[in-house]
């Protein structure tokens, strides 16, 4: 079994013990069944979850680190097994579904989310908003709106075979505080040992259809169409379960980068990888390239013009359309959003970050007439 795949994750030593930890548990219980063999598997359980830990360490968003740990995602990626009605759910139920990404960390990537969210709220539409890092940070700023005191994890039941529109509707959490229109799924730390249970489950082959598309299958539902105008996504700053099932759910990505060289480095470094996880959505599209934290509000400095142009260079050579690309607004440093920060929302008290947000809405276009 380990050779059968050992092709595909020997570049990430974190990724391989994840993966051989989960093989080998599921080996033994496949054989044998006893109390004894129960409690070796959650002493893996508790191996996964330090691996974890290590490979969120790693997530520097250099070239190497994206490449290798995508790696076991784009395993046998040629022919990926959809759901058996897929095609006809998607084209009968999908609703804009914007999924916030960038592998590097604390680049805005949360503040985007949950500003857009609300905003898009603001504007009479019905949102779901699905926070999928285990951090928890988005749903911090909603629990404290939403008054919701206890850690939960409900997003785990979420990357389920069985999950429906029915089961999210149950799960997602409205009402206090929280801006009219706008549910939310909590997740938290237990996520991520439901992320590893998934692929160790998939790369197994225990599943009928390819994991990426769990969660398609659960928001591609009759249900969720009827209930959501839009689904906006939170994502980890690392390859997880819950990215490439959000890349493969995707209709409008949004990359917010910080506009430095490092940064814009890595936003270039994935907007290559983008490409490779078409062959999963073929409609997977990056929106906006949204610039935060710049240091002015109304002119980029030397530093940020740099490194904005050479964004520009790669999507170039990626045959990318780029004259819409990056967004015209900005995200300028601000305290209102940094003070905001787990606790509510900018969007919500301060009325240049409303201005603000309100020009992405209108530049994203997400319900064209
Ligand atoms: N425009 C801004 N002005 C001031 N502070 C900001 C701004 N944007 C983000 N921040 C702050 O920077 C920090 C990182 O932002 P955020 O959490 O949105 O990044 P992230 O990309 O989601 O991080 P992670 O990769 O850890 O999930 C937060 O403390 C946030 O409040
Ligand atoms: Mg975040």
């Amino acid at each position: 079994m380990f050779s059968e795949y050992s092709d595909n994750l020997g570049l990430i030593a974190s990724v391989l013990g994840i993966f051989g930890a989960g093989v080998a548990t599921h080996s033994f219980l496949n054989s044998r069944k006893t109390d004894h063999l129960k409690q070796e598997l959650e002493q893996y359980k508790e191996e996964i979850d330090r691996l974890s830990s290590n490979l969120e360490a790693e997530s520097g968003a250099t070239q190497d680190s994206f490449t290798q740990s995508s790696e076991v995602w784009l395993k046998n990626n040629k022919n990926p097994v959809t759901f058996p009605d897929y095609a006809s759910r998607k084209h009968k139920y999908s609703i804009p579904t914007i999924v916030i990404s960038n592998l590097k960390g604390g680049v805005g990537k949360t503040t985007v989310s949950t500003n857009l969210a609300t905003t898009i709220a603001s504007k009479g539409k019905r949102v779901l908003f699905l926070d999928l890092d285990w951090q928890g940070s988005a749903t911090r700023a909603f629990s404290t709106l939403g008054r919701l005191t206890e850690r939960r994890s409900d997003i785990d039941q979420v990357f389920a075979e069985t999950a429906n529109g029915i089961l999210i509707k149950s799960l997602a959490r409205t009402g206090y505080d929280l801006p009219q229109g706008l549910s939310f799924v909590p997740t938290y730390k237990q996520f991520a040992a439901k992320e590893n249970e998934c692929m160790i489950k998939w790369l197994k082959g225990s599943y009928e259809f390819d994991a990426h598309y769990l969660l398609s299958k659960a928001l591609l539902d009759p249900v969720i169409h009827e209930e959501y105008d839009a689904i906006v996504i939170d994502t980890p700053p690392r390859i997880t379960t819950g990215l490439v099932n959000a890349l493969t759910c995707a209709t409008h990505l949004i990359i917010p980068t910080i506009l430095d060289d490092i940064s814009a480095e890595a936003a270039e470094s994935y907007i290559s990888s983008i490409e490779r996880f078409k062959v999963y959505n073929s409609s997977l599209r990056i929106s906006k390239i949204i610039g935060c934290m710049t240091y002015n509000g109304t002119k980029l400095n030397q530093t940020e013009e740099n490194a904005r142009k050479s964004i520009i260079r790669r999507a170039k050579s990626e045959n990318l359309q780029t004259n819409t690309l990056i967004a015209n607004q900005w995200i300028p440093r601000r305290s209102a959003i940094q003070q905001a920060a787990g606790n509510h929302l900018a969007v919500m008290r301060n009325k240049e970050i409303r201005e603000i947000f309100d020009n992405i809405y209108q530049e994203l276009d997400l319900f064209p007439q």
